[in-house]
């Protein structure tokens, strides 16, 4: 039988032993990878350098951990993997698209994404900021196209979601207290808003997009949004952890950064050993949550543990 963690005490390191997370992540990457391209077919003309960009910052790289959780929400629904997957690209359209904005000058101001430079030092400035814009719009086009399913409504709620996973209440919003915590300390509870909604309430919508897909009932988008909410919380102390204590070269990125900006996380507030407990305590709660489903949800059983066990 599959361990889904919930006969280990609390707090415990998990393995991932139960499914095997390793072959579903290369299998995303590359469906994303293929998607992309062709999405984004480069034009004979001088938008080339905008399709260049977002093809840049969009492929061949990342965890695609937001697709993955997409992909495998849908399937407890059995959704049609072609559907899910158009849906699994519009998630990670807004979060490429928020890593180009994140990194600018005006922001992080970091020069190394995905083990590569980042977009605006690849390219230019405007052009980043552009590849950014045209991610989120490619993101609705997606969605609302028929392809993605063939009841309006359902479309229709599918861009509802996202769009408020990414606006004022969404990741612009934490985007905005993310700037606002390195200028005045913050307290756990604002904190913890902060990365609900920077983090949070994208992982949110890749998840519940699949209740959203299957039509599913109530109750199982309450189960998913349980699940994702801690899920998107241990998530972003992961992120926090790696930054004081991760390796730049397996990141991809440059780590160090929220102390040096004197940002309040997680691990400003608890110091990284409690904040590591309280991120596996989240991983178990996100899992209790699943307890209505069966190993159909053990992808994102096995998902839960990857994202605090990651290396980058
Ligand atoms: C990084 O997200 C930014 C955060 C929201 C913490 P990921 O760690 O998922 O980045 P990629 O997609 O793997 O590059
Ligand atoms: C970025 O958070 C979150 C979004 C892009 C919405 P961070 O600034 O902590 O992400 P990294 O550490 O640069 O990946
Ligand atoms: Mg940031
Ligand atoms: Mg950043
Ligand atoms: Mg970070």
């Amino acid at each position: 039988m599959r361990n889904n963690g919930a006969d280990r005490a609390p707090g415990m390191m998990r393995s991932l032993t139960s499914v095997s997370l390793k072959p579903a992540l290369d299998a995303i990457a590359k469906a994303v990878d293929a998607r992309f391209d062709r999405l984004l077919p480069i034009p004979d003309d001088p938008r080339r350098r905008l399709i260049e960009a977002m093809r840049y910052a969009a492929m061949e790289g990342g965890k695609r951990l937001r697709p993955l959780l997409t992909v495998a929400a849908c399937d407890l629904f059995h959704v049609d993997k072609e559907r899910s997957l158009r849906v699994a690209i519009a998630a990670e359209c807004v979060h490429v698209y928020s890593l180009i904005h994140d990194d600018l000058p005006c922001m992080d101001d970091d020069a190394q994404r995905r083990g590569k430079p980042t977009v605006h030092l690849a390219f230019d400035e405007a052009t980043a900021v552009l590849a950014g814009d045209a991610l989120q719009a490619l993101a609705y086009e997606v969605l609302a196209d028929e392809h993605t399913h063939e009841d309006p409504a359902v479309r229709a709620r599918l861009c509802l979601a996202l769009a408020r996973a990414s606006g004022p209440n969404g990741m612009a919003g934490g985007q905005m207290l993310d700037l606002a915590a390195e200028a005045e300390p913050f307290d756990l509870p604002l904190t913890t808003r902060l990365q609900q909604l920077k983090t949070g309430a994208l992982i949110g919508f890749a998840v519940e997009a699949g209740a959203i897909m299957g039509k599913a009932e109530e109750k199982s988008h309450v189960r998913l949004r349980g699940y994702a909410h801690d899920l998107g919380l241990a998530f972003q102390i992961a992120d926090d952890l790696l930054d004081i204590e991760g390796d730049e070269e397996i990141a991809g990125k440059a780590l160090g950064k929220d102390g040096a900006a004197g940002k309040s996380t997680f691990v400003s507030l608890l110091g990284a050993p409690r904040a590591r407990a309280q991120a596996e305590m989240l991983i178990d709660q996100a899992i209790a949550h699943l307890d209505g489903f069966g190993t159909e949800a053990d992808l994102l059983r096995a998902i839960a543990r990857f994202a605090i066990e990651r290396d980058r």
